[in-house]
């Protein structure tokens, strides 16, 4: 199936304040520069938001990750939980077609969802409220056939169970969820027939299904109100040293690189793959021999304010602090560092040393102060 853009897009999106919060909070889980690996979590909580993913969203998603376009379009368009066009204002109906699903009646679900919401999967119906799509196994098997609603199951469906809770949707009631036949969770429909200890003292839904109830937000559009933000990693002291027993930290063998990744501040200074073993001694020797100049810098970013330089590849939000403390805002500064001033910043980025010319901050400020350009 060719996943594509829809043809009408909107002309722009934006995140609530709330889920802006959140989604920078998500960000902070990744180390420097590889703030891109939030793609995923953000273009989810962007589709949550708006029920549906735009070209204007997926582009948002990329600018705050430094990522380009393409990289956060190719994630869209692979994973099918991505929609990838409007979907109903009430409730978007993912009905399971897989093997046991199918054999308990899924073709006669979707024929409901033909009748009442639209002929072809991925349509709006008439009035707005719905669309419906066949999806692969959802795990509910044993409780099948069934379809996802929002965030909910509901199983143990029939043609008239599910047009009946169309019909309640429609009129703005959320159904509760899980089976629809009377089952608790997936038991016998006749009741158990071994463990009957455990058939005393339950709660009246079964534990997924009281979670729903609890929390109610299967169909809403998520604005980043329902709960509190929790970044629990934020503002941990790290210990000054390890607590007894507690394993360290592993360090790279001598001359290796950390990982394959590239992500931890060792590798940045880890000696390039291919390149010629140099002692330290020698670095050090070759560091001092370097001419170092401090570059000149601004009290504050210009009037028009600072440029994105989250835009330079490489460059995640600590490092654009650090060098907006260092008096550099905008893309013109750095592109106009010369060799002697790019050795400076290189030694002192505290942490980071190395990446002005590691990764080419001049090559690219100058693209990006030209054009604009990545
Ligand atoms: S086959 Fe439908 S949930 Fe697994």
């Amino acid at each position: 199936m060719l996943r594509r853009l829809h043809k009408e897009q909107p002309a722009s999106f934006e995140f609530t304040p709330a889920n802006l919060a959140w989604a920078k909070g998500q960000m902070t889980k990744y180390p420097e520069g590889r703030q891109a690996s939030a793609v995923i979590p953000l273009l989810w909580r962007a589709q949550e938001q708006e029920g549906w993913l735009s070209r204007p969203a997926i582009e948002y998603v990329a600018d705050m990750l430094g990522m380009a376009y393409i990289r956060a379009l190719e994630v869209a368009t692979f994973y099918f939980m991505f929609q990838l066009q409007p979907v109903g204002s009430v409730a978007h109906i993912q009905i399971c077609g897989t093997t046991s699903c199918m054999i308990c009646g899924a073709e006669d679900l979707i024929k409901v969802c033909k009748e009442k919401i639209a002929a072809t999967p991925h349509t709006v119906s008439a009035d707005g409220k719905f669309s419906w799509e066949e999806v692969e196994c959802l795990g509910a098997c044993t409780n099948a056939p069934m379809a996802q609603i929002g965030k909910d199951y509901y199983e143990d469906l029939t043609p008239q169970s599910l047009s009946r809770l169309l019909d309640d949707l429609s009129a703005g009631k959320l159904p509760v969820p899980g089976p629809q036949n009377g089952r608790y969770a997936s038991e016998p429909l006749s009741g158990l027939t071994s463990l009957k200890d455990h058939e005393g003292g339950k709660a009246q839904y079964n534990a997924s299904v009281q979670l729903a109830m609890d929390v109610r937000d299967g169909i809403k559009r998520i604005d980043g109100t329902e709960v509190p933000l929790l970044t629990p990693w934020l503002g941990r002291a790290e210990p000054a040293t390890p607590a007894k027993g507690k394993p360290k930290e592993p360090k790279p063998a001598a001359g290796k690189r950390v990982d394959e990744t590239g992500i931890t501040v060792q590798e940045a200074r880890a000696v390039p793959t291919g390149a010629p073993k140099v002692s330290a001694k020698q670095r050090a020797a070759d560091a001092a021999s370097v001419a170092q100049e401090k570059p000149a810098g601004l009290t504050a970013a210009r009037a028009g304010g600072a440029d994105d330089l989250k835009r330079i590849k490489g460059v995640g939000p600590k490092l654009e602090a650090l060098l907006n403390r260092l008096g550099y805002y905008h893309f013109d500064q750095i592109a106009a560092w010369s060799p002697a001033e790019v050795a400076w910043v290189d030694e002192n980025l505290e942490g980071f040393k190395g990446r002005v010319s590691r990764d080419g901050w001049v090559e690219q400020a100058r693209a990006l102060a030209e054009d604009g350009k990545d």
